[in-house]
């Protein structure tokens, strides 16, 4: 993108300033941080840019800072240069307007960006072999093609090593915008080398008959007939809601935070906080950052066409860069407040996604009641939470992140999983049993969604532990003699090493942060718990490229101590990331910090274990998984049980004759 002299010489008054230094790049800093780029020879027509996000200033800056104090703006970009296949790291100061380093990353692969998806397509629609395959198969129309590029991990494969790779598999349609995912293409690979866009090698190993039988969902080619409708059901507030948002900042009864987003994580939560009416309305920290760091989808079947079939969402592609424009009425009910993000394409234009984060309030049934049954007394409050999300689209599959605030104090995060399956095809007759038949000789193979959840953590303050809490049963005894006494033991967690930690259903395991400085008034440390949810273990071989490369996958719970370069679960660069050595989390513990009464970081990885169904083809309804965070001994008591008595004037009791 050339940049006029004009728009050089306005690039110091066209910065608007920014209000907050959490908030994410505008769309003039962006532009402003590709001009600089340019400007320095650091970028130029051959670059793609991989993101250009927000250096966000370090957690001890950030606590001290106050309204009106000027800390600089400063802008990370990650670069590919094409002509040599270079990966570039450089910081820009936007206060200062200029680069203030910049680094060639050896030995990496950035994220493979969306241009590149396109071009790849492209490509291979115009290769000779790849058209000659396909035409063994009696494809001759290839704009009815879908071409997916995978990314290509690393399998120590000659002629690949050191080229930025993809693999694309290919499925048809049968007419232009149906769902072609029902016709897969199987026996048909190609690598593609993202850097000069050639086709480097087509791999046919034999042609499997492509399933014929239409998967179309889409309103306009659904072929059955619609159920009737359900009667409409209706959000209304008639008095607005009640949160209030200023900028990128939100506070809703009592609670607080700064709503963030950028190209790889998509949306950031910082600085969670609680003003609590119990402390004269004292803002409370609780997390200072929160995000979806990783994650990575195994398959499970050994066959060639399926074994590399795995993908880092998040830092392969961007799971930020795929958000939806969310539309209201459909993703969001009610009284919406949405924010918009602003990101880098890789040719360094401002791509902007209106609406990418939806915020809202759910009614969540009951929150507390009792009957006193002696005096006939009826107590009950409802539950409301605040919805903070977004949706991304990456290939074939839909992830809802929802993070929900409760008034008892509890964090959620929700992770829906939506879209379409990852299809193969079956061959006359075939049965395999690393998967499962959908549709006629339409085949899925078995998979796990793995997510990894940062945390970096600050319960009343930055200076944290972290403990593992067991229950365990009490030998039968003299101090036991009917056998039913248990207890929580609770265990702290003084290293990292100690503390990478699995799920043990046996003793109801949980992890509780603590601020071991700061107690509630009957002396407890303050303190919240990670309370795990559904979840699994990885099946992949300990010694298997991806499980080596994903090794965050390893353990349910780690903890580290705080390191603002430390993001990622698995690692800065997991594309083709070499599987001999360790990346993220595997090699952060490796420093074995002290975890105790110190700043630190707690790390989730959730993992949804997805044997396929026949219901869950076409597209599949919502799967979830997810995690609570709950307040131990945060309060002193129920922190909702001053929420007053309310009554719904829009409740009508349908077994009235006069109601409809
Ligand atoms: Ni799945």
């Amino acid at each position: 993108m050339a940049i006029s002299s004009t728009q050089k010489q306005d690039r110091s008054t066209e910065l608007p300033p920014s209000t907050h230094p959490l908030d994410p790049l505008n769309a003039d800093e962006i532009r402003t941080t590709v001009a600089l780029l340019q400007d320095a020879g650091i970028a130029h027509d051959k670059t793609r840019f991989i993101t250009v996000t927000l250096e966000e200033p370090m957690k001890d800056v950030l606590l001290e800072w106050i309204p009106d104090d000027v800390l600089e703006r400063q802008a990370f970009a990650v670069l590919l240069d094409n002509t040599d296949g270079n990966t570039i790291e450089a910081l820009a100061s936007l206060t200062q307007q200029k680069i203030l380093k910049h680094e060639h990353i050896p030995d990496v692969q950035p994220a493979i960006v969306l241009d590149e998806f396109f071009e790849c397509e492209e490509a291979l629609k115009q290769d000779k072999d790849f058209q000659e395959a396909l035409r063994n198969r009696g494809i001759t129309h290839f704009e009815l093609l879908m071409i997916d590029p995978w990314s290509v991990g690393d399998y120590g494969d000659e002629p690949e090593q050191g080229r930025r790779l993809a693999c694309a598999l290919a499925w048809t349609c049968k007419e232009a915008g149906e769902n072609g995912y029902a016709h897969p293409v199987l026996g048909l690979m190609a690598w593609i080398d993202l850097n000069t866009m050639k086709v480097i090698r087509v791999e046919d190993s034999g042609v499997v008959p492509i399933p014929g039988q239409s998967g179309n969902y889409a309103a306009r080619y659904f072929e059955g007939k619609f159920r009737e409708a359900p009667k409409p059901l209706e959000i209304v507030q008639p008095e607005g809601p009640s949160f209030s948002v200023d900028g990128n900042s939100v506070e809703w009864l009592g609670w607080s935070f700064r709503i963030g987003f950028n190209a790889r994580e998509g949306l950031v939560l910082h600085q969670i906080g609680y003003s609590d009416p119990a402390q004269n309305s004292r803002l409370r920290s609780i997390i200072h950052r929160v995000s979806v760091s990783e994650m990575v989808v195994p398959y499970g079947d050994p066959d060639n066409n399926y074994a590399r079939r795995n993908a880092f969402d998040v830092g392969e592609y961007g799971i930020g860069l795929f958000a939806n424009s969310l539309e209201l009425g459909c993703d969001c009910l009610g009284l919406i407040r949405y924010f918009d993000a602003h990101m880098a394409t890789g040719r360094g234009e401002v791509m902007e996604i209106r609406n990418a984060v939806c915020m809202h309030e759910e009614d969540y049934g009951i929150l507390w009641k009792h009957s006193d049954w002696r005096t006939g007394d009826v107590e009950v409050r409802r539950s409301r939470r605040l919805v903070v999300s977004f949706i991304a689209t990456v290939g074939v599959y839909e992830y809802g992140f929802f993070w929900y605030f409760y008034l008892d104090g509890t964090i959620q995060l929700e992770i829906k999983l939506t879209g379409i399956v990852s299809t193969g095809a079956l061959a006359p007759g075939e049965t395999r049993k690393y998967g499962t038949e959908i549709a006629p000789r339409l085949y899925a193979p078995i998979h796990q969604h793995v997510f990894n959840v940062r945390m970096d953590m600050a319960i009343d303050g930055p200076n944290n532990s972290v403990y593992e809490v067991n229950t365990r049963s009490e030998p039968m005894g003299p101090n036991n003699p009917l056998g039913n006494a248990c207890y929580a033991e609770e265990t702290l967690l003084k290293n990292e090493q100690d503390a990478a930690r699995n799920m043990s259903l046996e003793s109801a395991r949980h992890w509780k942060i603590v601020n071991p400085n700061v107690t509630n008034s009957l002396g407890q440390p303050v303190g919240y718990k990670l309370v795990p949810e559904v979840n699994a273990f990885p099946f992949s071989d300990p010694q298997s490229s991806v499980r080596r490369r994903a090794g965050f996958m390893n353990h349910h719970f780690w903890a580290t101590a705080y390191n603002s370069r430390e993001r990622y679960a698995a690692g800065d660069y997991p594309n083709q990331s070499d599987p001999c050595v360790d990346h993220g989390l595997p090699d952060y513990i490796k420093q074995n910090r002290s975890l105790e009464n110190t700043s630190l970081t707690v790390w989730h990885s959730l993992n949804s274990h997805h044997v396929v169904r026949p219901e869950d083809w076409p597209v599949m309804p919502v799967a979830t998984i997810g995690f609570h965070l709950k307040p131990v001994g945060f309060f002193d008591r129920n922190p909702a049980i001053n929420l007053p008595p309310t009554s719904s004037k829009g409740s009508k009791n349908s077994n009235d004759s006069n109601c409809h």
